[in-house]
């Protein structure tokens, strides 16, 4: 893994927005999968700007959910699939068919995960997969612990995602497990961007970069693929 480190968020978002329209731009039927959160919303506003100026097609690619909330409908602002929509699909007019996420309300989620990891397989594999980091270094909803042989599976959360994850609802809301994208799939992935920006990442980056590479800290595990970069901003990187 290499780690690139920018001045601003803005040139961060701005160097990830260059990577994926390199990679659209060279195979535009991209298998792609990128996060909800607050740390690529500066990417998602330059990707629906570009395509809006015609400099970029993604009308060729697929998308695939890294992670839900289990239980929270995608009707709910607070679930990843309505941020992905409201922040990225909506504006790109990016159509149903192009989208495989995961059903939170699946009766049974376990098949669920079979569904997305066959789709995964179908599709050739992710060609990008775009992470935030969490504040306990999980990627997706893989938390601290995960067994890294994992595809696609049901996930307990971590008191840290619990308490972070109430930001995306406007009221108090029960959050016990997620649906998430596997460590293998992530290993597995082509290329891999990891994305970290403000002083408050600054601890787990250092956490990640420095430690051991265990399942403690769920992003280490990323250090190991020869695809991936890992670019934050001044702030993230201080420590
Ligand atoms: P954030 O979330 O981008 O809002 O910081 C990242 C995460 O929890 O995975």
């Amino acid at each position: 893994m290499e780690i690139k480190i920018l001045n601003s968020y803005k040139e961060l978002s701005l160097k990830v927005a260059g990577e994926v329209m390199n990679l659209v731009r060279n195979k535009p039927d991209s298998v792609l999968c990128f996060p909800a959160g607050h740390t690529p919303m500066g990417l998602y506003e330059i990707l629906v700007e570009k395509s809006n100026k015609h400099e970029v097609d993604f009308s060729g690619c697929s998308f695939i959910g890294l992670d839900e909330w289990l239980g929270i409908d995608e009707s709910d602002p607070g679930s990843c699939k309505h941020f992905m929509v409201e922040f990225l699909f909506g504006a790109l007019g990016i159509k149903p068919g192009q989208i495989h996420f995961f059903n939170a309300m699946a009766t049974d989620p376990d098949q669920e995960c079979l569904r997305i990891n066959a789709i995964v397989k179908h599709l050739g594999g992710i060609d990008l997969m775009i992470l935030g980091i969490g504040m306990n270094g999980h990627l997706g909803l893989n938390e601290p612990g995960v067994d890294p042989a994992l595809y696609a599976h049901i996930t307990g959360l971590d008191p840290v995602t619990r308490r972070v994850g109430q930001k995306y609802f406007s009221k108090e809301t029960s959050l016990t497990k997620g649906i998430t994208l596997g460590i293998r799939q992530i290993m597995e992935s082509k290329q891999v961007i990891l994305m970290a920006n403000g002083v408050k990442k600054a601890e787990i980056v250092k956490q990640i970069l420095a430690g051991e590479i265990s399942s403690q800290i769920p992003a280490s595990f990323v250090r190991k693929h020869a695809n991936a970069v890992f670019y934050m901003d001044q702030e993230a990187a201080h420590q």
